[in-house]
């Protein structure tokens, strides 16, 4: 890393486009601003906030589910792709949002949820009137196994996502269908041409509309291995095992992904596929690499499910260590970039609990340097930032006093009231499930925004009770007062991302070296353009420290660009000689010579 060491050369077919330049800000309607006072997020509410959104510096807002649904997953499970949920507004609004959003040079990007649809969807209505409807095999029958005792059983031992079976006996027809998810989320048939013809007419209906682009639902799990083996017993606690080899990145995962390119092409779009088990790098490379024609990128969730427990158990205690961490990133980072394709990059979103609580243990007088220090690692690594709603301010988990009441996820509940039923459930186990929920589970995120210091955080009408409790600490973390404060997180956000943009070649394409990888403390990389070259340096502890920077051959900075402690010119001159000093979570970014 001294002066003498040679340029880095960039990949000859090194492949630019708007959306590696891009930053995204996720919304979740329930909880983002309430603006007619039922208590509930919604679309007015987002229109009302574009401001807000686009002075943090990003360009693209991802709207999550808002279309028509019973909302037993929050949106997630679909009645109605044409319509949306009359609680968040209308088509009409939406319209207004995708202008609102382009008028001050955003893009909107949607969610694509078609893995599954609601059992309220008229198509599963349909199917599940009778085996002789059109609709039928539109989504996954079977009929039951017996064992030998001739006791009826599902058609196989896949775990759903949210506990339990993976299957539903179904009374009028006899037979069982499948749901990744929750019992009233049914997985579509993609092996059925017309199912494939009707996702292809909602893309284009939004598309039409001036919506740019989709974020795209576990979609490496619409291909399924149509033989539905029985998956190999893990666990033995439980009948029900990940099937997740039979339908993560399934056999006709391609072919499926370059019929819906096909028409993104056609309208210039973002994309972003969620991706959960991908193990298998070269098969995501087929998915994202520039030239495939199938999506832009993909969440992997190798570093949100640093603390799961075992057999992937998220609601079991999981220890972690920042080297575990380090070696995530350097891996999907590196290959990526040899690699053509590309990175989203995310510590939080609606399914994953708090980052400033996740991945450091701040007192609270240091909750906002550590935030700094969390967003400036994040956003400059080699890929596109995505900040969820109340990042920006720090906002963090459900307070411990919580009561099993203020929870409202059908995943945290149903792993609740199936340990109510089990006969392992006892005070220590109950304890020990409250304590892993306040870590981990989805209500995490889902508390509404915290706009200001007032009565229910200014999220709803003072004499409202939100759908949703407001998380008491909106006194000390609001958007208002971090808006007024040159000093706040917020700022410091838009300050990353301007950098991020400001030194475009390094930071967007250049390449990624991790720096002094066995340290627990302190994560450190950089990143190269040809003769530029920038290091990312950040202290992880809570405690003063002193970097060796003699060691890792650092000797040679040109210019501070960021110090998450002050203006970065009030901190040149900080970090010359051998022995560099970190303050409580401190992060710096350096130009090299
Ligand atoms: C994705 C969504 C999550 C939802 C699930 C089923 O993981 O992010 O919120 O519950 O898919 O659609
Ligand atoms: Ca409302």
């Amino acid at each position: 890393m001294s002066s003498s060491s040679a340029p880095v050369k960039p990949p000859s077919d090194i492949h630019r486009a708007w959306w590696k330049e891009s930053s995204v800000y996720q919304i979740w309607p329930a909880s983002f601003k309430d603006s007619n006072d039922d208590g509930v997020g919604d679309i007015p509410g987002i229109i009302s906030k574009l401001d807000y959104i686009r002075d943090l510096g990003v360009d693209i807002v991802w709207l999550c589910p808002s279309y028509k649904s019973p909302q037993v997953d929050m949106g997630y499970d679909i009645a109605d792709y044409y319509s949306i949920a009359e609680e968040y507004g209308t088509v009409a609004d939406v319209e207004k949002l995708i202008k609102g959003c382009h008028d001050r040079g955003m893009k909107l990007l949607m969610d694509l949820v078609v893995n599954h649809t609601s059992d309220q969807h008229e198509w599963f209505k349909k199917s599940r009137s009778s085996k002789d409807s059109e609709f039928r095999d539109w989504y996954v029958w079977k009929p039951p196994r017996y064992d030998e005792n001739g006791n009826r059983q599902p058609p196989n031992n896949w775990v759903s996502h949210f506990q339990g079976n993976a299957w539903e006996y179904d009374e009028p027809t006899g037979e069982y269908y499948l749901h990744l998810y929750a019992v009233e989320q049914p997985d579509l048939n993609w092996e059925k041409p017309a199912v494939r013809k009707a996702v292809h007419d909602i893309v284009r209906f939004w598309l039409d509309k001036g919506a740019n682009g989709f974020r795209m639902d576990v979609i490496n799990f619409i291909s399924k291995d149509q033989g539905f083996p029985d998956a190999p017993v893990q666990d033995k606690d439980t009948p029900w095992q990940w099937g997740d080899q039979y339908y993560a990145n399934g056999p006709r995962l391609h072919e499926y992904l370059q019929e819906i390119g096909n028409i993104l092409k056609e309208y210039d779009t973002f994309s972003v596929g969620e991706m959960p088990f991908v193990k298998d790098v070269d098969e995501v490379l087929k998915a994202v690499r520039y030239d495939r024609n199938e999506i832009n990128m993909i969440f992997n969730f190798e570093h949100v499910d640093i603390d799961h427990g075992p057999y992937g158990n998220k609601f079991k205690p999981g220890n972690w260590k920042l080297t575990d961490l380090k070696s995530f990133f350097e891996r999907w980072q590196a290959f990526m970039y040899n690699n053509g394709g590309w990175n989203a990059l995310y510590w939080e979103n609606h399914d994953q609990p708090r980052s400033i609580d996740r991945y450091v243990n701040a007192p609270q007088s240091l909750r906002s340097a550590a935030g700094k220090m969390l967003a400036t690692v994040l956003a400059l690594h080699a890929g596109s930032p995505f900040i969820y709603q109340g990042q920006e301010i720090g906002m963090g988990n459900v307070p411990i006093e919580w009561g099993m009441e203020e929870y409202k996820d059908i995943d945290c509940l149903n792993h609740w009231n199936l340990l109510l039923k089990s006969k392992d459930s006892n005070a220590e186990a109950q304890t020990s499930a409250r304590k892993e929920y306040q870590k981990k589970s989805r209500d995490n995120a889902r508390t509404p925004v915290q706009w200001s210091a007032g009565p229910n955080g200014g999220f709803t009408g003072p004499d409202i009770k939100p759908w949703m409790s407001v998380n008491p600490e909106y006194t000390r973390v609001n958007a208002t007062d971090q808006v007024k404060d040159p000093n706040s997180l917020y700022h410091y956000w838009a300050s990353v991302l301007k950098s991020r943009k400001e030194y475009l070649d390094i930071f967007v394409y250049g390449n990624y070296e991790l720096v002094d990888r066995g340290n627990q403390e302190v994560y450190a990389y950089t990143r190269a353009y040809s003769n530029s070259k920038a290091l990312v340096l950040a202290n992880w502890t809570d405690q003063e420290l002193s970097w060796d920077a003699a060691a890792q051959k650092v000797n040679n900075v040109k210019e501070v660009l960021l110090d998450t402690y002050g203006p970065a010119s009030a901190a040149q001159g900080r970090f010359s000689g051998t022995q560099w000093t970190l303050r409580p979570f401190e992060a710096a970014v350096f130009l090299l010579e």
